[in-house]
Formats: C-alpha cells, structure tokens, sequence
C-alpha cells in the first residue's frame, strides 16, 4: 500500500450505471493522488496523460518540490541550507540513505567513494574508439554504460551488497569519466583521480591539471563547484529519472540504467539547456536586440523559446536558480571578470522577461539552467560539457531512486498504456497487388 488513505473520489460513466470509487492516497506533503490501479479492471478503460504531468509514477521519499511556492526538499532539507552548509558528499550520502551522516558516518562514506575513483585500466583503450569531436554526453553513454562490462562482479541487484558497491562506483567513477571525456576531446593526457582531494576538487583537478606541472585547485572554484553539484543531485521524477526507474523496473543492471538517465538527460528540453542559453546569448549578442529576440520568442510561428526559462513544476522563481546566480557573482568575482558581457545580457534578459505579461501570465522564472552556463564557461568549461557535469551531480539523484525503486516490495515493471488511434486491423495486401 502506498500512502495513507485519505478518502476517495468517485466516478462515474455517463451514459451507464457504472461508478467507481478511487481511493485517495495521501503523502507527507503535497496533493494527494487518485489511485488507479484497479480502473480498467472495474471500468475498462484507461486514463490519458502524454507527458506524464498529472501522473505520479511512483511513492518516493526522496525529494519533494512545491513548484507553485518555489520550494525544492532533499529528504526534507531546503535547498538552500544544504547549498549553503553541506558539502555535496554530505548531501549524496543523505540522498542515498536518508539521513545526514554524523562525523564518522560522514568519513567513512566519503572514503568509500574516494576509493573507487579510478577506472579499470583498460577502459582508457575504450576512449580511443571514440571520435575527437565525438560530444562528451555520447562519451558518458558510451562509457557508463560500458561500466557493467568491467564491474560485472557487483551486477546482482537483489544483492544489497552489490547494489551498494555499484552506488559508490558510480558516483565515484562519473567524475573520472566526465573529466576523461574532455581531455580525450583536447588531446591532452588523462589524469588519474587523486583521493587526497574532495570530490568537486578531485574533478576539477582531473579537467585542468596536466603532467607536465602542479596543478592547485582554486578553493572557491572547488566550492562553487561542490555547490553546482549539491542543487543539481535530484529532482524527483523529471524526464532522466523516469528514464532510470523505467529501465530499472525491467531489473536492468545500474550502470545501464545510468546510462539510459544520461542519454535522457542529453536533451535540449532538460539537461542540455544550459548549452543552449550560451548559444541563445551569443545569438542575441547585445542588450539592444533583446526586444527584437522577445518579440520572436512571442512570436507563435517563430518555435523560438526563451531557453533557460519555464520549467514543467515550477510555476515560481526555481529555488536553485537563485543561488546559482548568487554563485555565479562569487565566481566571476574571484576570476576577476568584472564586466562580463554575457552576465550583462542575461540580467537585462531576465529583467525584460519577468516584467513581460507573456511570460508573467505563463509563470515563466528563470529555472537553474539561466546562470549555470553563464558560471561554468568563466570557470573555462566549454559549452559541450555543460551537461556532462549536471550528470555528474545528478547520478547521485538517478542512483538513490534506483535503489528505493529496487526495494519498494510494490515496485512492478513500469509498461504505460496509450490510446491507439491507428488502423483498425485489416487484410494483408501482398506486394503485387499494392
Ligand atoms: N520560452 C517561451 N515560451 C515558453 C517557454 C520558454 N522558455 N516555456 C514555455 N513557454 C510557453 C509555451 O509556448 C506555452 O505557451 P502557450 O500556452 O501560449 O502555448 C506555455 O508557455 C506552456 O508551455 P509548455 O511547453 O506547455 O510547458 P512545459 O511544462 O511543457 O515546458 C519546458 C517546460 C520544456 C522546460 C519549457 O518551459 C521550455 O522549453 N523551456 C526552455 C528550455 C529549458 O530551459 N529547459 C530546462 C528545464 S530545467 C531542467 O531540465 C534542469
């Protein structure tokens, strides 16, 4: 059973005498929901929903957004003070498990993920067969799916063991994977992960540093960079993380369902829309051409959308939007960008959109992926890694649903219904005749 229940709504089919009570199950917080589950059986018929945005696809525990106040939980803790005083191991072990760790839990989490960092040596070779200009997201799929040809040793998802040790090799081994990717692209030597450093420090040491001299990372780089990660670790039940419990649902293994988050997340209407807001800047170019790109953003026939803006819950300023911009002044302040022509033109655009009736009457806000591009090209990641990282951080969110979804004794293969409006059956025509 899942829920508590909460009452009932009854239905009816017009034109008969047939009704039907839905228990209404309740949560902790948030609408409770109609259950189901027996519709066709009593009814024979189906519910309609493309899109899934009036469906919950499953019970979680795990994070919960208001999206009309503006409100994002993990376990319970806003956003905001987990952005502000956990570090991001912190917040993945609370992801993971529920709780926030205490000093010794904390410890031994953090160098059980430490210990798995490096990758089976002969997936450097796997690298190769990628092209140079191969986007590093096809390397992420390609490679994370590859993770369950070499770490078959922890395959068994009934195994609670096993699913532990794929967890921390995920998490682990993403930011190896991530930062190989790049140094793949830009022909310079791989860099091996070095546990002595925190995880956002290990990976930016992994991108930038190279053999021929020391590397020391920027501590407020390495902050800001633990911070992008924490707002970017879950997200309830958003496109990449259907994608994972619905491949884990057929008890795929992990790492092929981590696979399938990626590819998900790769597109330009989730992850890959901080891309594309660098993108849509550059093409404005100027403040002066704002009004002329919102007129063709308005404009019905144009298809051009303000990218960065709107989200499918959020109907309020996204919470993590504000702290990523906070984040971004830290940042350009520390590098010493003071006049920063893409910060400017983004601040006038989003000053220009929320007094916009178009986009006020669609309860458009900036979401998270506003400042994160504008934050990661000053930190001198290129525009094609943007979405490696948010799965780097978000493969903590995509692990911790899995695992709850693995031990959900009501959890079934997830197989939706659709309404067929094709062909009814008909003879089959042979080729001579057609
Ligand atoms: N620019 C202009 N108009 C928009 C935008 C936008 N960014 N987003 C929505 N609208 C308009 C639609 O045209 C529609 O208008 P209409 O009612 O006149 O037809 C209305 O707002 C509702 O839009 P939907 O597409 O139904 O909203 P949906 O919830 O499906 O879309 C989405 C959410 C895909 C995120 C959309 O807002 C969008 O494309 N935004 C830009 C891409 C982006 O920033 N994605 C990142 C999402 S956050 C994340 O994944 C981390």
């Amino acid at each position: 059973m899942s829920g508590t229940a909460n009452g009932s709504v009854t239905i009816s089919l017009d034109g008969t005498n047939q009704t039907m009570k839905l228990p209404l199950l309740a949560g902790s917080i948030g609408p409770s929901v109609a259950d189901i589950r027996k519709l066709y059986g009593s009814l024979g018929i189906f519910t309609f929903d493309p899109g899934y945005g009036e469906t919950a696809s499953c019970e979680s525990k795990i994070t919960y957004i208001d999206g009309d106040e503006g409100v994002l939980l993990y376990r319970g803790y806003p956003i905001e003070a987990l952005a502000e005083h956990a570090s991001f191991i912190e917040v993945a072990y609370l992801l993971l498990n529920g709780e926030l760790p205490n000093a010794t839990e904390l410890s031994e989490f953090d160098m059980s993920v430490r210990h798995h960092t490096m990758l089976h040596e002969q997936l450097r070779r796997f690298f190769e067969g990628f092209r140079r200009d191969a986007h590093p997201m096809a390397v992420m799929c390609g490679v994370v799916g590859a993770l369950s040809a070499f770490y078959h040793d922890s395959l068994d998802i009934t195994n609670p063991e096993h699913r532990t040790i794929s967890a921390f090799r995920l998490i682990a081994k993403v930011p190896t994977i991530a930062a190989w990717a790049y140094k793949y692209a830009v022909g310079q030597p791989f860099m091996y992960p070095r546990n002595d450093l925190a995880y956002a420090e290990n990976f930016l040491y992994m991108m930038n540093a190279v053999p021929a001299e020391p590397y020391k990372v920027n501590p407020i780089l390495a902050r800001a960079m633990d911070r992008i990660l924490t707002l970017h670790a879950d997200h309830e039940q958003n496109a990449s993380t259907s994608t994972v419990r619905l491949a884990g649902s057929t008890g795929a293994n992990p790492f092929a369902c981590i696979a399938a988050g990626i590819a998900s997340l790769w597109g330009p209407a989730h992850g890959g829309a901080n891309e594309a807001v660098l993108k849509m800047l550059g093409e404005i170019g100027h403040v002066s051409a704002i009004p002329d790109f919102i007129g063709k953003v308005k404009d019905r026939n144009s298809n051009v959308r303000l990218m960065g803006f709107g989200h499918r819950v959020y109907k309020n300023y996204d919470p993590r939007a504000k702290i990523m911009q906070r984040t971004c002044y830290e940042v350009l302040d520390e590098l010493g960008i003071k006049d920063d022509p893409l910060l400017d033109l983004a601040m006038a655009l989003e000053k220009i959109a929320l007094e916009d009736d178009y986009f006020v009457s669609r309860k458009l806000y900036p979401n998270v992926d506003f400042y994160s591009g504008i934050i990661l090209k000053a930190m001198g990641f290129p525009t094609s890694m943007f979405t490696v990282l948010f799965a780097v951080a978000r493969t903590v969110g995509w692990i911790s649903q899995w695992k709850e979804m693995i031990e959900d004794p009501s959890q079934r293969l997830g197989r939706p219904r659709q309404l067929y409006t094709g062909p009814t059956q008909r003879n089959y025509v042979p080729l001579a005749a057609r």
